[in-house]
Protein backbone atom coordinates (compact mmCIF):
# COMPACT_ATOMS: atom_id res chain seq x y z
CA UNK A 1 0.00 0.00 0.00
CA UNK A 2 1.16 3.43 -0.66
CA UNK A 3 2.12 5.84 1.76
CA UNK A 4 -0.49 8.53 2.57
CA UNK A 5 0.74 11.74 3.44
CA UNK A 6 -1.27 15.11 4.09
CA UNK A 7 -0.96 16.02 0.50
CA UNK A 8 -1.95 12.70 -0.56
CA UNK A 9 -5.31 12.66 -3.22
CA UNK A 10 -8.14 10.64 -3.02
CA UNK A 11 -9.10 8.09 -6.27
CA UNK A 12 -11.90 5.43 -5.71
CA UNK A 13 -14.62 3.05 -6.71
CA UNK A 14 -18.48 3.18 -5.13
CA UNK A 15 -20.36 -0.18 -5.38
CA UNK A 16 -22.83 -2.09 -3.58
CA UNK A 17 -21.30 -4.33 -2.89
CA UNK A 18 -17.77 -3.52 -3.90
CA UNK A 19 -15.59 -5.82 -1.85
CA UNK A 20 -15.47 -7.65 -5.25
CA UNK A 21 -13.67 -5.06 -7.44
CA UNK A 22 -10.37 -5.42 -8.78
CA UNK A 23 -9.84 -1.53 -9.09
CA UNK A 24 -8.20 -0.78 -5.75
CA UNK A 25 -4.88 -3.00 -6.50
CA UNK A 26 -4.66 -2.19 -10.17
CA UNK A 27 -5.11 1.62 -9.62
CA UNK A 28 -2.73 1.37 -6.57
CA UNK A 29 0.20 -0.66 -8.31
CA UNK A 30 -0.52 1.68 -11.03
CA UNK A 31 0.06 4.96 -8.64
CA UNK A 32 2.94 3.46 -7.09
CA UNK A 33 4.56 2.67 -10.60
CA UNK A 34 4.12 6.13 -11.43
CA UNK A 35 5.12 7.65 -8.27
CA UNK A 36 2.18 10.05 -7.91
CA UNK A 37 1.10 10.73 -4.31
CA UNK A 38 -2.11 9.22 -4.50
CA UNK A 39 -4.59 6.52 -3.33
CA UNK A 40 -7.23 4.65 -4.37
CA UNK A 41 -9.94 2.90 -1.87
CA UNK A 42 -13.21 1.32 -2.36
CA UNK A 43 -16.07 3.11 -0.49
CA UNK A 44 -19.30 0.55 -0.48
CA UNK A 45 -22.37 3.42 -0.86
CA UNK A 46 -26.20 2.34 -0.79
CA UNK A 47 -27.90 3.62 -3.67
CA UNK A 48 -30.18 5.66 -1.37
CA UNK A 49 -27.06 7.82 -0.31
CA UNK A 50 -25.65 8.11 -3.99
CA UNK A 51 -26.05 11.88 -3.96
CA UNK A 52 -24.29 12.26 -0.53
CA UNK A 53 -22.03 10.40 -1.47
CA UNK A 54 -21.18 12.21 -4.56
CA UNK A 55 -21.70 15.65 -3.23
CA UNK A 56 -19.62 14.66 -0.06
CA UNK A 57 -16.48 13.72 -2.57
CA UNK A 58 -17.16 16.81 -3.73
CA UNK A 59 -16.73 18.61 -0.87
CA UNK A 60 -14.00 16.69 0.56
CA UNK A 61 -11.70 17.03 -2.80
CA UNK A 62 -11.58 13.90 -3.95
CA UNK A 63 -10.07 13.74 -7.21
CA UNK A 64 -12.46 10.70 -8.83
CA UNK A 65 -14.20 8.11 -8.62
CA UNK A 66 -15.19 4.73 -10.72
CA UNK A 67 -18.75 3.06 -10.56
CA UNK A 68 -19.32 -0.38 -10.31
CA UNK A 69 -22.58 -1.94 -9.77
CA UNK A 70 -25.28 -0.68 -9.19
CA UNK A 71 -24.53 3.13 -9.44
CA UNK A 72 -23.50 3.50 -13.44
CA UNK A 73 -27.26 4.90 -14.41
CA UNK A 74 -27.82 6.92 -11.23
CA UNK A 75 -24.90 8.73 -11.76
CA UNK A 76 -25.44 10.41 -14.89
CA UNK A 77 -28.17 12.50 -12.94
CA UNK A 78 -25.32 13.86 -10.38
CA UNK A 79 -22.42 15.02 -13.02
CA UNK A 80 -22.58 18.78 -14.25
CA UNK A 81 -21.22 17.38 -17.72
CA UNK A 82 -21.39 13.92 -19.62
CA UNK A 83 -18.93 12.14 -21.97
CA UNK A 84 -20.68 11.47 -25.72
CA UNK A 85 -20.04 8.23 -24.07
CA UNK A 86 -21.42 8.67 -21.38
CA UNK A 87 -25.05 10.56 -22.19
CA UNK A 88 -25.23 7.30 -25.64
CA UNK A 89 -24.56 4.88 -23.45
CA UNK A 90 -27.09 5.99 -20.04
CA UNK A 91 -23.77 4.94 -17.87
CA UNK A 92 -20.76 6.64 -15.81
CA UNK A 93 -18.35 4.58 -14.89
CA UNK A 94 -15.61 7.41 -14.13
CA UNK A 95 -15.96 10.86 -12.40
CA UNK A 96 -14.09 13.50 -12.72
CA UNK A 97 -14.52 16.45 -9.97
CA UNK A 98 -12.57 18.86 -11.47
CA UNK A 99 -12.34 22.87 -9.86
CA UNK A 100 -15.19 23.77 -12.45
CA UNK A 101 -17.54 20.92 -12.42
CA UNK A 102 -18.34 17.29 -12.19
CA UNK A 103 -17.59 15.49 -15.29
CA UNK A 104 -18.69 11.82 -15.71
CA UNK A 105 -17.56 9.63 -18.57
CA UNK A 106 -17.82 5.84 -19.45
CA UNK A 107 -14.64 4.26 -20.60
CA UNK A 108 -15.63 0.37 -20.84
CA UNK A 109 -16.51 0.91 -24.89
CA UNK A 110 -13.21 2.96 -25.21
CA UNK A 111 -11.52 0.40 -23.20
CA UNK A 112 -12.43 -2.21 -25.71
CA UNK A 113 -11.63 -0.02 -28.65
CA UNK A 114 -8.14 0.61 -26.90
CA UNK A 115 -7.24 -2.78 -25.85
CA UNK A 116 -7.74 -3.95 -29.65
CA UNK A 117 -6.17 -0.54 -30.82
CA UNK A 118 -3.05 -1.61 -28.63
CA UNK A 119 -2.72 -5.27 -30.36
CA UNK A 120 -2.41 -3.18 -34.28
CA UNK A 121 -6.19 -4.24 -34.58
CA UNK A 122 -7.98 -1.01 -36.39
CA UNK A 123 -11.82 -1.87 -36.03
CA UNK A 124 -12.45 1.42 -38.50
CA UNK A 125 -14.41 -0.40 -41.06
CA UNK A 126 -14.68 -3.70 -40.00
CA UNK A 127 -17.66 -6.28 -40.34
CA UNK A 128 -18.52 -6.77 -36.96
CA UNK A 129 -20.83 -9.10 -35.05
CA UNK A 130 -21.75 -8.09 -31.52
CA UNK A 131 -23.44 -10.89 -29.27
CA UNK A 132 -24.95 -9.62 -26.48
CA UNK A 133 -27.38 -6.55 -26.13
CA UNK A 134 -26.81 -5.66 -22.54
CA UNK A 135 -24.76 -2.73 -20.81
CA UNK A 136 -21.83 -3.94 -21.99
CA UNK A 137 -22.74 -4.58 -25.37
CA UNK A 138 -24.32 -0.73 -25.66
CA UNK A 139 -20.80 0.18 -24.76
CA UNK A 140 -18.95 -1.98 -27.03
CA UNK A 141 -21.22 -1.15 -29.48
CA UNK A 142 -21.27 2.99 -29.10
CA UNK A 143 -17.40 2.92 -29.55
CA UNK A 144 -17.20 0.36 -32.18
CA UNK A 145 -19.75 2.91 -34.07
CA UNK A 146 -17.99 6.05 -32.92
CA UNK A 147 -14.72 4.33 -34.14
CA UNK A 148 -15.92 3.84 -37.83
CA UNK A 149 -16.99 0.22 -37.53
CA UNK A 150 -18.21 -0.59 -41.19
CA UNK A 151 -21.22 -2.47 -40.11
CA UNK A 152 -22.18 -3.84 -36.59
CA UNK A 153 -24.49 -6.73 -36.84
CA UNK A 154 -26.34 -7.58 -33.09
CA UNK A 155 -27.67 -10.39 -32.01
CA UNK A 156 -29.29 -11.04 -29.05
CA UNK A 157 -31.71 -13.93 -27.50
CA UNK A 158 -33.93 -11.69 -26.43
CA UNK A 159 -33.99 -9.56 -29.88
CA UNK A 160 -35.85 -6.53 -28.64
CA UNK A 161 -33.14 -5.74 -26.72
CA UNK A 162 -30.90 -5.93 -29.76
CA UNK A 163 -33.50 -3.86 -31.74
CA UNK A 164 -32.76 -1.27 -29.03
CA UNK A 165 -29.00 -0.76 -28.75
CA UNK A 166 -28.66 -1.06 -32.73
CA UNK A 167 -31.23 1.70 -32.89
CA UNK A 168 -29.27 3.89 -30.90
CA UNK A 169 -26.63 3.26 -33.00
CA UNK A 170 -28.57 4.22 -36.46
CA UNK A 171 -30.40 7.39 -34.55
CA UNK A 172 -27.87 8.81 -32.72
CA UNK A 173 -24.25 7.32 -34.05
CA UNK A 174 -24.31 6.85 -37.53
CA UNK A 175 -27.41 6.00 -39.66
CA UNK A 176 -26.84 2.28 -41.37
CA UNK A 177 -24.20 1.74 -39.11
CA UNK A 178 -26.44 -1.12 -37.09
CA UNK A 179 -28.77 -4.11 -37.82
CA UNK A 180 -30.24 -7.10 -36.40
CA UNK A 181 -30.36 -10.80 -37.03
CA UNK A 182 -32.19 -13.22 -35.20
CA UNK A 183 -30.30 -14.97 -31.93
CA UNK A 184 -30.46 -18.54 -34.23
CA UNK A 185 -30.61 -19.35 -37.31
CA UNK A 186 -29.21 -18.38 -41.05
CA UNK A 187 -28.94 -14.83 -40.42
CA UNK A 188 -26.46 -14.80 -37.62
CA UNK A 189 -24.64 -18.07 -39.22
CA UNK A 190 -24.20 -15.92 -42.28
CA UNK A 191 -23.06 -12.82 -40.29
CA UNK A 192 -20.37 -14.95 -38.61
CA UNK A 193 -18.97 -16.51 -41.42
CA UNK A 194 -18.77 -12.73 -42.85
CA UNK A 195 -17.45 -11.27 -39.89
CA UNK A 196 -14.19 -9.84 -39.57
CA UNK A 197 -14.48 -9.23 -35.74
CA UNK A 198 -17.13 -11.02 -33.71
CA UNK A 199 -17.33 -9.79 -30.00
CA UNK A 200 -18.98 -11.97 -26.82
CA UNK A 201 -20.52 -9.81 -24.50
CA UNK A 202 -22.68 -12.03 -22.81
CA UNK A 203 -22.50 -13.48 -19.41
CA UNK A 204 -22.42 -17.13 -20.94
CA UNK A 205 -19.28 -19.07 -19.92
CA UNK A 206 -18.45 -17.01 -17.13
CA UNK A 207 -17.15 -18.70 -13.67
CA UNK A 208 -19.17 -20.41 -12.36
CA UNK A 209 -20.78 -22.03 -15.69
CA UNK A 210 -17.79 -22.17 -17.55
CA UNK A 211 -18.43 -24.88 -19.54
CA UNK A 212 -21.45 -23.09 -21.19
CA UNK A 213 -21.07 -21.83 -24.76
CA UNK A 214 -23.95 -18.72 -26.25
CA UNK A 215 -23.63 -20.22 -29.63
CA UNK A 216 -21.84 -22.83 -31.60
CA UNK A 217 -19.12 -21.01 -34.12
CA UNK A 218 -18.91 -22.04 -37.94
CA UNK A 219 -16.10 -21.82 -39.97
CA UNK A 220 -14.82 -17.98 -39.63
CA UNK A 221 -13.23 -15.85 -42.25
CA UNK A 222 -9.78 -16.27 -42.48
CA UNK A 223 -7.89 -13.47 -40.34
CA UNK A 224 -11.11 -13.04 -38.33
CA UNK A 225 -10.96 -11.72 -34.55
CA UNK A 226 -12.93 -13.21 -31.97
CA UNK A 227 -12.52 -11.15 -28.47
CA UNK A 228 -14.69 -12.47 -25.82
CA UNK A 229 -15.22 -9.42 -22.71
CA UNK A 230 -15.38 -12.22 -20.44
CA UNK A 231 -12.53 -12.32 -17.92
CA UNK A 232 -13.14 -15.13 -15.27
CA UNK A 233 -12.05 -17.53 -16.85
CA UNK A 234 -9.71 -16.12 -18.99
CA UNK A 235 -10.34 -18.43 -21.68
CA UNK A 236 -13.64 -19.11 -21.96
CA UNK A 237 -15.08 -22.32 -23.94
CA UNK A 238 -16.30 -19.78 -26.88
CA UNK A 239 -12.78 -18.19 -27.34
CA UNK A 240 -11.57 -21.85 -27.17
CA UNK A 241 -13.75 -22.70 -30.32
CA UNK A 242 -12.80 -19.70 -31.96
CA UNK A 243 -9.29 -20.45 -31.50
CA UNK A 244 -9.51 -24.31 -33.19
CA UNK A 245 -11.28 -22.30 -35.97
CA UNK A 246 -7.89 -20.37 -36.79
CA UNK A 247 -9.04 -16.60 -35.34
CA UNK A 248 -6.79 -14.36 -33.29
CA UNK A 249 -8.40 -14.21 -29.88
CA UNK A 250 -8.79 -11.79 -27.14
CA UNK A 251 -10.43 -12.17 -23.85
CA UNK A 252 -11.35 -9.94 -21.22
CA UNK A 253 -8.67 -8.57 -19.77
CA UNK A 254 -7.71 -5.98 -21.77
CA UNK A 255 -10.96 -4.44 -21.45
CA UNK A 256 -11.11 -4.21 -17.95
CA UNK A 257 -6.87 -3.00 -18.38
CA UNK A 258 -7.93 -0.76 -20.09
CA UNK A 259 -11.18 1.00 -19.27
CA UNK A 260 -9.20 1.47 -16.20
CA UNK A 261 -6.37 2.97 -17.73
CA UNK A 262 -8.36 5.83 -19.32
CA UNK A 263 -10.18 6.45 -16.32
CA UNK A 264 -6.48 6.78 -14.64
CA UNK A 265 -5.57 9.31 -17.67
CA UNK A 266 -8.56 11.40 -17.10
CA UNK A 267 -7.67 11.83 -13.92
CA UNK A 268 -3.69 12.21 -13.27
CA UNK A 269 -3.37 13.61 -16.92
CA UNK A 270 0.22 11.00 -16.80
CA UNK A 271 0.29 7.69 -19.14
CA UNK A 272 -0.89 4.67 -17.36
CA UNK A 273 1.59 1.93 -16.85
CA UNK A 274 -0.21 -0.72 -19.24
CA UNK A 275 2.04 -3.76 -18.05
CA UNK A 276 1.61 -3.49 -14.57
CA UNK A 277 -1.69 -2.67 -14.36
CA UNK A 278 -2.24 -6.20 -16.42
CA UNK A 279 0.43 -7.87 -14.23
CA UNK A 280 -1.62 -7.14 -11.33
CA UNK A 281 -4.96 -7.57 -12.28
CA UNK A 282 -4.21 -10.86 -13.68
CA UNK A 283 -2.30 -12.45 -10.23
CA UNK A 284 -5.81 -10.79 -8.40
CA UNK A 285 -7.56 -13.06 -11.09
CA UNK A 286 -5.77 -15.66 -10.64
CA UNK A 287 -6.27 -15.53 -6.59
CA UNK A 288 -9.89 -15.16 -7.40
CA UNK A 289 -9.92 -18.46 -9.33
CA UNK A 290 -7.84 -20.54 -6.84
CA UNK A 291 -10.20 -19.11 -4.08
CA UNK A 292 -12.90 -20.71 -5.87
N1 LIG B 1 -14.02 -7.11 -19.65
C1 LIG B 1 -14.69 -6.12 -19.09
O1 LIG B 1 -14.13 -5.05 -18.78
C2 LIG B 1 -16.15 -6.27 -18.87
C3 LIG B 1 -16.95 -5.14 -18.61
C4 LIG B 1 -18.33 -5.30 -18.40
C5 LIG B 1 -18.87 -6.59 -18.43
N2 LIG B 1 -18.07 -7.65 -18.67
C6 LIG B 1 -18.65 -9.01 -18.74
O2 LIG B 1 -19.63 -9.00 -19.75
C7 LIG B 1 -20.68 -9.90 -19.43
C8 LIG B 1 -22.03 -9.20 -19.62
O3 LIG B 1 -22.13 -8.08 -18.77
P1 LIG B 1 -23.34 -7.03 -18.90
O4 LIG B 1 -23.10 -6.01 -17.85
O5 LIG B 1 -23.50 -6.59 -20.31
O6 LIG B 1 -24.58 -7.95 -18.47
P2 LIG B 1 -26.14 -7.71 -18.75
O7 LIG B 1 -26.43 -6.29 -18.97
O8 LIG B 1 -26.82 -8.44 -17.65
O9 LIG B 1 -26.40 -8.51 -20.13
C9 LIG B 1 -26.28 -9.91 -20.18
C10 LIG B 1 -26.34 -10.37 -21.63
O10 LIG B 1 -26.11 -11.80 -21.65
C11 LIG B 1 -27.22 -12.41 -22.33
N3 LIG B 1 -27.46 -13.74 -21.77
C12 LIG B 1 -27.51 -14.09 -20.46
N4 LIG B 1 -27.74 -15.41 -20.33
C13 LIG B 1 -27.87 -15.91 -21.60
C14 LIG B 1 -28.09 -17.20 -22.13
N5 LIG B 1 -28.26 -18.27 -21.33
N6 LIG B 1 -28.11 -17.36 -23.48
C15 LIG B 1 -27.92 -16.29 -24.30
N7 LIG B 1 -27.71 -15.03 -23.85
C16 LIG B 1 -27.67 -14.84 -22.52
C17 LIG B 1 -28.38 -11.49 -22.11
O11 LIG B 1 -29.38 -11.75 -23.07
P3 LIG B 1 -30.92 -11.33 -22.77
O12 LIG B 1 -31.03 -9.89 -23.13
O13 LIG B 1 -31.70 -12.23 -23.65
O14 LIG B 1 -31.17 -11.60 -21.30
C18 LIG B 1 -27.68 -10.14 -22.31
O15 LIG B 1 -27.47 -9.87 -23.68
C19 LIG B 1 -20.41 -10.38 -18.01
O16 LIG B 1 -19.82 -11.64 -18.09
C20 LIG B 1 -19.40 -9.38 -17.47
O17 LIG B 1 -18.51 -9.94 -16.53
C21 LIG B 1 -16.73 -7.52 -18.90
Amino acid sequence: MPTVWGTTRVLGVIGWPVRHSFSPPMHNAALEALGLDYVYVPFEVRPADLRAAVDGFRAAGVVGINATIPHKQALLELVDEATPEAELTGTVNTVHFTAERTVGDSTDGPGFVAGLAARGYDVAGREVVLLGAGGSARAVGVSLARAGAGRVTLANRTAARAEAVAALLNERVRPGVARTVAWEGDGLTAALEAAELVVQTTSVGMHPRADELPLELPALRPGAWVVDIVYNPFETRFLRAAAARGATVLNGVEMLVYQGALSLARWTGCEPPIERMREVLVAELRKRAEAG
